[in-house]
């Protein structure tokens, strides 16, 4: 088991630096996700920590020890890919205990290493087959097999189940918690999938454009996102996010309007004289009321019924859209005037440069 710790961490490819002065403490066990869009250096990040892309600059620890300059197989670390390159012309049984027999380990300790992983990843009476004979989510516990042998103190995984269609995805993150279960190892997992970033994860990373935006528990980005990039990444659909203006209403509040949003009054903690603020308001926290109470009077667009709950994409007066989630089975048609309200204390205020603007109430509930 070990701690991994990134101490101002850089990366440049020639000239473009991808990765820009990361700190970042991973603890003993833990199960970290990386989020972030294409192209932030998810990958770059996690390649740097498994050994396999050179560390420009900064400091990386796994354990106490100093990592930079060790070989990949020295780190005690194991990655996982999304493609799982298995070796074709091999079984299972050889495909999971390749590196162990490359190590020149015992044929009888080899073999209950093989065994007991393939027992964490029932999957034992597969062993004799060969990859062209499983299916994509079987190859993948091969894969996760293969890293289990070799025991390692961290596991990275890079998007390991983006191959793999929704229901075997949903089998195989149950499989991935159980595994952190049962091995208690520390995980660093990278994804695009946000049920997979929020049900797996002690913490999540927020990554854009090589810097980290948020570190914290998944409910914790998700009710208090500290900038407007995480509060625009973390929950789907997306926050809905509106430029408002904003005036000093006496100390400690400040009342935000505009041709679409009714006056609203925020308790917040710092002194805001005038200016433009976002406010995000997340679709579920949308409620539907009478046209004559409305904070959002809209005009219904598209509406999907979804059995559970209603999908209400709306327009507002200044022709901008608004994403509604009401629970049940709203009866709305296209055209029809709605009145969208919702609690104060339900959404967030942020400056146009992105940091949030702390709330009152969101202070008191955090
Ligand atoms: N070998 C390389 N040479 C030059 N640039 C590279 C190299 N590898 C990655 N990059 C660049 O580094 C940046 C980060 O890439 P990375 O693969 O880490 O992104 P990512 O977050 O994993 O994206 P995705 O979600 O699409 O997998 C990108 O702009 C990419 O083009
Ligand atoms: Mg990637």
């Amino acid at each position: 088991m070990a701690q991994v710790k990134l101490s101002a961490i850089g990366k440049r490819f020639g000239a473009v630096k991808v990765i820009n002065g990361i700190d970042l403490q991973i603890d003993d066990g833990e199960f970290v996700v990386f989020v972030g869009p294409s192209g932030c250096g998810k990958s770059t990040l996690l390649r740097m920590i498994a050994g396999l892309e050179d560390i420009s600059e900064g400091d990386l620890f796994i354990g106490d020890r100093l990592c930079n300059d060790v070989a990949p197989r020295d780190r005690g670390v194991a990655m996982v890919f999304q493609s799982y390159a298995l070796y074709p012309h091999m079984t299972v049984y050889e495909n999971v205990g390749f590196s162990l027999k490359m190590a020149k380990v015992p044929a009888a300790e080899r073999d209950a290493k093989i065994r007991e992983a393939a027992k964490l990843l029932k999957m034992e009476e597969l062993l004799e087959r060969k990859p062209a004979q499983l299916s994509g989510g079987q190859r993948q516990r091969v894969a996760i097999g293969r890293a289990i042998v070799r025991e390692p103190k961290v596991f990275l995984f890079d998007e390991p189940l983006s191959n793999l269609d929704a229901a075997l995805r949903v089998d195989m993150r149950m499989g991935i918690a159980q595994l952190h279960q049962d091995v208690k190892a520390t995980m660093i997992y990278v994804t695009h999938d946000q049920v997979e970033a929020m049900t797996l994860a002690d913490k999540i990373v927020v990554l854009d454009q090589g810097k980290v935006m948020q570190v914290g528990a998944p409910l914790e980005l998700y009710h208090h996102p500290q900038n407007l990039f995480v509060a625009g990444f973390i929950g789907s659909p997306k926050m809905n996010l509106l430029t408002v203006d904003a005036k000093g209403a006496g100390a400690g509040k400040i009342t935000v309007s505009s041709g679409d949003l009714a006056a609203t009054t925020f308790d917040i903690n710092e002194t805001i004289t005038s200016e433009s603020v976002v406010m995000g308001i997340r679709p579920q926290a949308l409620k539907l009321v009478p046209t004559d109470q409305a904070q959002l009077p809209a005009t219904v667009r598209i509406v999907e019924h979804l059995g559970n709950e209603t999908v209400i994409n709306a327009e507002l007066a200044s022709g901008g859209n608004i994403l509604a989630i009401v629970p049940g089975d709203a009866p709305l048609k296209y055209g029809e005037k709605i009145g969208l309200s919702f609690e104060t204390a339900d959404a967030h205020l942020f400056h146009t440069s992105g940091p949030r603007i702390e709330t009152v109430s969101k202070a008191k509930a955090a």
